[in-house]
């Protein structure tokens, strides 16, 4: 796998028709997260910053009826080995769904629909100056920029890594980094700066060579908008993997409709989860992050 297989800007990416079936091979505590994978027998490899619709298939619908609809989940790695796809997935127990899903065993099934979205790009696809990466992630939003780090190295792309967590509880998934040159920043300081991750990143902003990086973030509204606003600035390309709340995940319900900087609208489970900076007005979706 590549990290230049992206669509263009504006192009769908369309996913194998109806849910398939898969095997939990393994769930491990990963920091405050759990890190659990499924194999996919009969999926494609899935991009970087796609993302699948996960049910489990006992326990679901349980109590009152949650959790009942697929959530949304991005792909953390992914290996192609004997008998199918090994999709990684980094959770985080905020509720019915997240609970349920943090708790499946090996042995256990997971229905899974995907990979769905619009992935990535690479560097010198978002900017034609763009020779390297900088990869911001903030909290569960550390998730997709694992495997985009993964792939691309082994396109040999440069990437600069800044991840951000509020405090050790809820902080997790460095393990799925295949590097240790991670600059780590925490809100009550118990690792790294003090402070957020957007204070690293405007550090490195201030570079001179600043312009030969893509910016590619993942995490809380807050953050994203941050990142969106300091790209602007210093006019740097950027891609934000952002969330919204999905209730199909494949375009039919409109849940996940976000204004775009033209006045229009977008949904962001077929025009996203990933978008230019300068495709939307404002990263600050209501109803997202937790
Ligand atoms: C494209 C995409 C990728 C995601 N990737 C991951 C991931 O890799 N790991 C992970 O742990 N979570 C991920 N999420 C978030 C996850 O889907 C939600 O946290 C989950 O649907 C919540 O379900 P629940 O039943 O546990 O909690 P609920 O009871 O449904 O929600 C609990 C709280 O979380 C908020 N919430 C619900 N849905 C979302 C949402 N989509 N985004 C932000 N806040 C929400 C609600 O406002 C509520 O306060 C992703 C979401 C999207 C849209
Ligand atoms: S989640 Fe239903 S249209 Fe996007």
């Amino acid at each position: 796998m590549t990290a230049t297989r992206a669509p263009k800007l504006g192009e769908r990416v369309v996913a194998p028709f109806g849910r398939r079936s898969c095997e939990i091979t393994r769930n491990l505590a990963s920091g405050g997260y759990r890190i659990f994978s499924a194999l996919d027998a009969a999926g494609p490899e899935p991009a970087a910053g796609q993302f699948y619709m996960l049910a489990a298939e006992s326990g679901w619908g349980a109590d009152m009826g949650r959790p009942y609809l697929a959530r949304a989940f991005s792909v953390a790695d992914a290996e192609r080995q004997a008998g199918g796809v090994r999709l990684d997935f980094l959770a985080q127990a905020i509720g019915p769904g997240t609970d349920r899903l943090a708790s499946l065993e090996p042995g256990d099934r997971l229905w899974i629909t995907g990979p769905l979205g619009r992935p990535f790009a690479a560097p010198a696809d978002v900017s034609p100056d763009a020779a390297g990466a900088i990869l911001v992630g903030g909290g569960i939003g550390v998730a997709p920029l694992a495997i985009w780090r993964r792939q691309l190295r082994r396109a040999g792309i440069p990437a600069r890594v800044l991840l951000g967590f509020r405090d050790r509880e809820n902080s997790g998934g460095l393990d799925l980094f295949d590097c240790s040159e991670i600059r780590l920043a925490s809100d009550d300081g118990h690792t790294g700066h003090r402070g957020f991750v957007t204070d690293l990143l405007a550090v490195l902003l201030e570079g001179d060579d600043v312009q030969s990086a893509a910016v590619y973030a993942c995490g809380p509204p807050a953050m994203l908008e941050v990142v969106r606003t300091l790209c602007a600035d210093r006019g740097v390309a950027c891609e934000l993997a952002m969330e919204a709340p999905m209730a199909c995940g494949y375009g039919a319900c409109f849940g996940c409709a976000i204004p775009t900087s033209d006045g229009g609208y977008m949904r962001l489970c077929v025009d996203g989860p990933v978008v230019r900076g300068e495709e939307i007005q404002t990263a600050l979706v209501p109803g997202s992050g937790h």
